[in-house]
């Protein structure tokens, strides 16, 4: 099969299409036969060794594992020994955690980790486009508990992450603050905010007392600067982990009636679901900026690094004629 290998940290140009072995689904596993895939920014930083402090898991030197791709949409080609939840043939979308290897064209996941049976209506590279920003964001709003009629500001709005947690947010029946570029004030607004900002020309966190959740997708705050604009009971919400975050959950929980807040979404089988029934029911659409193939992994990834994307990057995996 054609897969994109990896032998070191670095650029986009690390990335060599090969022809490996095919893997094979054991006890519980299925063989996914992957039509799409995607290049996020957390797949952008793993390509270099980033961020170090996960070097345990990645690789001291070079990556551990040479097929990088954590989403995946495609079609169950093969069952192992008592895999019995997807029948062949079933289209599924899912993410593999740090097993990681979506980008080929099969990949091995056992069936009771973060897979599910796509959206009816949904293409592969809109399923795809669902698994790592919409899944991350209902997490992180769920963890906020968040309510109709509140509040919620979301930075970096015009991200992954922010793209789905204003569809989500508004959805949810909060009103909705978006902080991005003007450029992409418009995309945003069509999306459902209320309210938009241009980090460029105005900085939120000098507005006090004004939201109830502060959801931070792109990990350029934090909560001291922003305990002012929280409400109380506020919650500060970080997708990306700091030294700072990591102090302040703890700290906030116990002394502060405003809360920093932080997670990792990895299994992400309840969100997976939850979004299938908004998509089928007309509630959510992924945001999809732009489409490579397999091939142009490299420029894909370059893209992904300019930090200007739109939504989701999304990969197609052709097939070879069988
Ligand atoms: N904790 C978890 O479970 C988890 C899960 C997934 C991802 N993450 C992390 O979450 C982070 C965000 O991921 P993502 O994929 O949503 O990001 P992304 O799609 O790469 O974000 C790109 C967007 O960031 C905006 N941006 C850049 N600088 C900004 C600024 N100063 N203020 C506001 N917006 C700015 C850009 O908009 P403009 O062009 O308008 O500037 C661009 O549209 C990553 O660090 C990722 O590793 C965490």
């Amino acid at each position: 099969m054609k897969a994109i290998v990896q032998s070191r940290y670095g650029g986009p140009d690390v990335f060599r299409l090969c022809d490996i072995p095919r893997p094979l689904p054991r006890q519980g596993e299925i063989l996914v036969r992957v039509h799409a895939t995607s290049v996020t920014s957390s797949e952008a930083n793993m390509r270099q060794g980033l961020p170090l402090y996960g070097r345990p898991i990645l690789g001291l030197f070079r990556p551990r594992r040479p097929l990088l791709g954590l989403e995946f949409a495609g079609t169950v080609e093969q069952c192992g020994p008592d895999a019995q939840r997807f029948p062949v043939g079933t289209r599924v979308f899912g993410f593999t955690g740090f097993r990681c290897g979506a980008y080929a064209q099969f990949l091995v996941v056992s069936e009771n980790d973060s897979v599910e049976v796509m959206p009816k209506s949904a293409s592969f590279e809109e399923a795809v486009a669902l698994v790592d920003g919409p899944t991350t964001a209902l997490f992180f709003l769920h963890k906020a508990r968040l309510r109709r009629g509140e509040r919620v500001l979301v930075n970096g709005a015009s991200g992954s992450i922010g793209t789905a947690a204003v569809q989500l947010a508004a959805w949810m029946g909060a009103e909705v603050t978006a902080v991005c570029s003007a450029a992409k004030h418009e995309q945003v607004r069509a999306l459902g905010a209320h309210h938009v900002i241009d980090y460029n020309t105005e900085d939120f966190t000098l507005r006090h007392d004004a939201w109830d959740v502060v959801f931070d997708t792109v990990g350029k705050s934090s909560f001291c600067r922003c305990r002012h604009s929280l409400r109380a009971k506020g919650r500060y919400l970080s997708t990306v982990l700091g030294a700072k975050i990591l102090l302040h959950v703890p700290l906030t929980a116990l002394f502060c009636d405003k809360k920093a807040m932080f997670g990792m979404s990895v299994n992400k089988r309840t969100e997976l679901v939850q979004l299938r029934e908004l998509v089928e029911a007309n509630l959510h659409a992924p945001v999809i900026d732009r489409v490579f193939d397999l091939e142009q992994m490299p420029e894909a990834h370059a893209y992904v690094d300019s930090g200007r994307k739109r939504g989701n990057v999304v990969v197609r995996v052709r097939q070879d004629p069988t």
